[in-house]
């Protein structure tokens, strides 16, 4: 959360401040888990341990996702499972051969991790915190951020590391690669290990796109991240997963202790994952929301947007303006957004990513945008309509 503000914007009918678009939080969680929540109603509903493995939720996301239960880690939000899973991997795989060992202690880069050049920065700014070697591929803003694949299996062809893609990618918004891009990858590489974070994947219309998911049980050089936390809106329950080969979610277990997701977490997911109607629903909202900051940002002078299938759009400042600016003075109104550091030599600053929220939200975004920024330009004129939340 982020501190109050000196000079709040008066908030419309739909609006609460402040109002947090920098974190990527969904919107709407499954109708089916406020109605999980309503049948709590006694004093004594939370006295029990769940169960000790969460074999319920884990044996939903295995039936969702098409593996098995084995391959299915669990923990509070997918955050926690990077920054365990990723050091431990590099570890494992350094340990693994003397010539890694060698090359690690002389250039850090034993078992080096490969991503883009544009991506979430926890992972990459973790890893060379902690003394691993992070090789990154620049993404091309002046080509919508495409991932040119065959770069990639280049750098392949040079040594194994850990390849870590976030598809669709943060903050840019695109999926970065298809699967029939990487699974020859996965064949001809089975020394590296490719990390996909599906972070945001439900956003995208599944006969569009093939996730990764279901490809674990075939490569065990394939891992798959998944939350809760956006397209099911439930950023505050914390829950996330992992899908790897059934020995390293046992290497991950023993590290960490039993009951870690409470009956709360267990339910809901399960709950989330049965609701039918959700996704469906949330991709249409965010295709609305999208379209609704698009049309409003495309009449303000000097600023540039790039295509997003997540629920979020990156924007850029094209006449020298930063994006910290344009941040602190939406921070004045009540409205937190994002903006990034340096990666590898390179500044994002003319960068900033606005998270979608409600109809309503979004809408009262735009206009402190125009305000601030001091645009003329009406950001209301022609906007989508909106579809409303589903009642059942
Ligand atoms: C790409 C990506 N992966 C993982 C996370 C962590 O999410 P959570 O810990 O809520 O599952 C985020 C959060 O912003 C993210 O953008």
């Amino acid at each position: 959360m982020f501190s109050p503000m000196q000079d709040r914007a008066s908030a419309p009918v739909g609006v609460t401040l402040p109002l947090n678009l920098g974190l990527n939080d969904g919107t709407y969680a499954p109708q089916r888990c406020i109605d999980l929540l309503r049948r709590y109603t006694e004093r004594t509903d939370f006295r029990n341990y769940s169960s000790p493995d969460n074999a319920p939720l884990r044996e939903a996301i295995a039936a969702a996702d098409q593996v098995s239960p084995e391959h299915v880690f669990l923990h509070n939000g997918t955050g926690p499972i990077l920054k365990l899973a990723i050091p431990y991997l590099l570890k494992q795989r350094v340990l693994d051969s003397p010539r890694r060992v060698l090359r690690h202690v002389v250039k850090r880069d034993g078992f080096p991790i490969i991503t883009p050049r544009f991506t979430y920065s926890k992972v990459p700014k973790k890893a060379a915190e902690g003394g691993m070697h992070v090789d990154m591929l620049a993404l091309d803003p002046g080509d919508d951020f495409r991932f040119d694949v065959s770069r990639l299996e280049r750098r392949l062809e040079r040594g194994a590391g850990l390849v870590y893609i976030v598809n669709p990618n943060n903050p840019t918004g695109n999926v970065l690669v298809q699967r029939n891009e990487l699974v020859p990858l996965l064949e001809r590489y089975p020394e590296s290990r490719f990390w996909i974070d599906e972070a945001y994947v439900q956003y995208v219309d599944p006969n569009t796109h093939d996730y990764f998911a279901s490809l674990v049980p075939r490569y065990p050089n394939l891992l798959v991240s998944r939350t809760f936390s956006f397209a099911y809106g439930l950023a505050a329950v914390r829950i996330g997963y992992l899908l790897a080969k059934p020995s390293f979610v046992t290497d991950l277990e023993r590290q960490l202790t039993d009951y870690r997701l409470g009956t709360l977490q267990e339910e809901l997911g399960v709950a989330a994952l049965e609701d039918a109607e959700h996704l469906p629903f949330i991709r249409e909202q965010a295709r609305v929301g999208r379209e609704q900051l698009y049309a409003g940002l495309s009449r303000i002078p000097g600023l540039q947007t790039f295509p997003s299938q997540a629920n979020f759009v990156l924007g850029r400042f094209t006449d020298g303006r930063r994006g910290a600016e344009l941040k602190a003075k939406l921070h004045q109104r009540g409205v937190a957004i994002k903006v990034f550091e340096p990666a590898n030599g390179q500044s994002y600053d003319a960068y900033f990513r606005l998270t979608l929220g409600l109809p309503a939200e979004n809408e009262f975004l735009l206009a402190q945008i125009a305000e601030v920024l001091g645009s003329k330009a009406s950001v209301h004129a022609s906007l989508p309509r909106p579809t409303s939340a589903p009642s059942r």
